[in-house]
């Protein structure tokens, strides 16, 4: 049994009572437990989601974090109320640096609101660059440390060296691996690190194909041309079903639509339910 469902999103469903916030949420669910992956921007959205699609977060088994920025760690403060203290927090170590987004002469500051201390009187941090077991069959991808493709970088994302803010090498950016029967599942957050860096990482580092691929893909920048290869690359890996959402973009949507066909790549609104089969 593997049931996925988008707790928060830039959008939500149309007719649903879900609210829409910048942000990702994914509620995942296998016969060996439950996972929430990112927490969305807000308390006030994550929790309200929830509640709305009957969803308990006392009983979840882990938390897994994708990356620092603020839209998947923002609710991480009061959905730590509902929580069991000491839950597993499973994420990379370079999620704790301080995050900033470049304002003209300024940086904000766009990280976890919360510190270290406060990380660990609350969860049992797992923190690696090497890939982590979660639940049986469900894995971060671990640290994504080749990347010859496009990344999915901004410009304005910037860390601070000790010395002077830089460019921010999205470090801590990591997917899910979730195994089914006939494949794996990628389940993405903001994939700064790149979506074919990280899906040739899952080939290299997991034996079975990818047959799905889900989540914030950060192709919102990207150009047709490049849009046309992950397309064609998708194509020849022969995945089955793409559902994008977040910071993937219009343009992405229909160049995948148009080579893969639209029967295989989906939106991902607040409240998309994905039941798949596990392994
Ligand atoms: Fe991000
Ligand atoms: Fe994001």
């Amino acid at each position: 049994m593997l049931k996925i469902s988008c707790v928060v999103e830039n959008v939500a469903r149309r007719s649903s009572v879900l609210w829409a916030e910048h942000g990702l949420s994914f509620w995942i669910e296998t016969s060996h437990g439950r996972l929430l992956f990112d927490t969305g921007q807000s308390g006030a959205v994550l929790l309200h989601n929830l509640d709305a699609l009957g969803l308990d977060a006392a009983t979840l088994d882990a938390l897994a974090i994708s990356h620092a920025h603020y839209d998947h760690t923002g609710g991480l403060l009061a959905l730590t109320e509902r929580l069991a203290p000491g839950l597993p927090l499973y994420a990379n170590a370079d999620l704790l640096r301080s995050r900033f987004s470049q304002r003209g002469e300024a940086y904000d500051a766009i990280g976890l609101s919360v510190d270290e201390n406060w990380l660990r009187a609350h969860f049992t941090l797992h923190l690696d660059d090497a890939p982590q077991q979660i639940l049986p069959g469900v894995w971060t991808t671990g640290a994504i440390t080749a990347r010859p493709h496009l990344q999915g970088y901004s410009a304005r994302h910037a860390v601070y060296n000790g010395e002077q803010y830089i460019a921010d090498p999205y470090r801590d950016d990591l997917s899910l691996v979730i195994e089914m029967s006939a494949g794996v599942l990628v389940l993405c957050g903001c994939c700064h690190a790149g979506l074919l860096n990280t899906l040739e990482h899952v080939r290299r580092t997991f034996t079975h194909p990818i047959t799905v691929v889900a989540g914030g893909t950060h192709l919102v920048s990207a150009d047709t041309a490049t849009l046309t290869e992950i397309a064609q690359t998708l194509a020849a890996w022969n995945v089955c079903r793409v559902y994008l959402n977040h910071c993937s973009g219009e343009d992405a949507y229909y160049v995948l639509r148009q080579v893969l066909g639209g029967d295989r790549v989906r939106t991902c609104p607040a409240g998309t339910f994905l039941d798949l089969e596990a392994s």
